[in-house]
């Protein structure tokens, strides 16, 4: 087979990306390792940044996005007790959208689908070939047989374990990592949301966010320790400690119910840098993992895929290789910038193992400081709503 740009990954990063190059008459095929559904039953988080949503209407993604999503002008900090609210639209003139990430997948499926752009669905053995040449290629293993995809560039769309990064040679490749020494404990309901905004809640015992995916669909998050299991904690344990972190009034008006997803997820900060090397680009996860405290990893993806889909439109349009020539620079920019804030909303909210009780103090003091100056909410809520691209 032969196309002219190789997507390796079927998440929001490389279904985005497909979807703006299509509609530039670019030829793209996308080589996913899962099946559809499996993709699609992942449970993500859903705050996005106006750029992602411009990024869906642009692709006219927009309707069911704009129908059924809830848009946020601000979002709620809680401590000690007490909770305040950080207002986007006061300070920033912005909002964010609240919409499933699933939701966002499946739209961009729907869209593929429709414009009829190839999918391959359960390739093994993605390999990269070639990608420091003007003649890379990619091969997989499907039904038992190898098959292979000549292209002009490929884009590694496959996530933090995917074969994209581990492409580029270690000795070109810098990485840098700081791993949190905790997780997230996260709990989906089929109960209304304690709150119509988001609650991220600093306590003694350790951290806790109230969210949702809509009105009938809570989720919510606990810190706990790297070691613990989630067979530990039963729905009724889950939910006596998430009333415990956070304010009185939404621990007596919470609705709990039977967990319908229950897992941990770890949290760490990680960057890959370059994120082009020869006809490579990574894109989105592959390249970068940020905590979720910030909800910046979808957003993030959604930066990368505008830099490269504008880069190579130019391109592909004889208006030069500028926007390639960049793309690293630019998408990494911004990363830092985004990955600075997600450590920041990290080290502000979450209890750390060594911090004692001064370290607690320091965060409650800075959280006091942040409901005392529209200066301090007026940086968080534009790093929150999200940087220009
Ligand atoms: N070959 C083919 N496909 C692969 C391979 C491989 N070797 N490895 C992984 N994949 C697929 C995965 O199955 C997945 O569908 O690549 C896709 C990567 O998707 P994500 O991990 O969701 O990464 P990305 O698309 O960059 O999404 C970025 O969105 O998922 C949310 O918040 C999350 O930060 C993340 C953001
Ligand atoms: C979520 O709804 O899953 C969510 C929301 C905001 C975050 C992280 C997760 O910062």
């Amino acid at each position: 087979m032969r196309t002219q740009v190789c997507i390796i990954g079927a998440g929001p990063s490389g279904l985005l990306l497909g979807q703006l190059l299509h509609l530039a008459g670019i030829e793209t095929i996308i080589i996913e390792r899962k099946t559809k559904d499996y993709v699609l039953g992942r449970i993500r988080a859903g705050v996005l940044e106006t750029g992602m949503c411009n990024l869906l209407r642009k692709v006219g993604l927009g309707t069911r996005m704009d129908a059924e999503g809830f848009v946020h002008d601000g979002t709620l900090i809680a401590a000690a007790d007490r909770m305040f609210r950080v207002d986007f639209k006061e300070r920033v003139n912005q909002t964010v959208m609240v919409y499933g990430q699933t939701e966002v997948t499946r739209d961009l499926y729907t869209a593929r689908e429709t414009a009829g752009a190839p999918i391959i669905y359960d390739a093994d053995g993605v390999t990269l070939h070639d990608v420091t040449t003007d003649a890379p290629y990619v091969t997989y293993i499907k039904d038992g047989t190898e098959h292979r995809v000549t292209c002009d560039y490929i884009a590694g769309c496959d996530g933090f374990h995917g074969a994209s990064r581990p492409t580029i040679p270690s000795s070109v490749r810098k990485e840098f990592e700081k791993v949190y020494p905790f997780g997230w404990l996260g709990v989906l309901s089929e109960t209304p949301p304690v709150n119509h905004e988001l609650i991220y809640a600093n306590h003694a015992r350790g951290f806790a966010l109230c969210s949702m995916r809509n009105q009938a669909l809570s989720r919510y998050y606990v810190q706990v320790p790297l070691s613990d299991k989630v067979e530990n904690w039963t729905d009724q344990m889950f939910w006596d400690e998430l009333r415990r972190r956070i304010p009185q009034d939404a621990a007596d008006t919470l609705v709990t119910g039977d967990s319908i997803e229950k897992s941990i997820a770890p949290l760490r900060s990680f960057i890959s840098e370059p994120m082009r090397w020869g006809r490579l680009f990574l894109v989105g996860d592959a390249a970068h993992i940020v905590p979720p405290t910030g909800a910046k990893g979808l957003n993030l993806a959604a930066s990368d895929v505008h830099y490269l889909s504008e880069g190579l439109i130019a391109l592909y349009h004889g208006d030069g290789d500028e926007g390639i020539e960049r793309y690293s620079q630019k998408a990494l920019a911004r990363v830092w910038k985004a990955s600075r804030f997600s450590w920041w909303m990290t080290s502000l909210l979450h209890k750390f193992p060594d911090q004692g009780d001064f370290g607690q103090r320091i965060q409650e003091a800075e959280i006091d400081y942040l409901e005392s100056s529209l200066v301090a909410q007026t940086s968080l809520a534009e790093n929150y709503v999200g940087l220009p691209y």
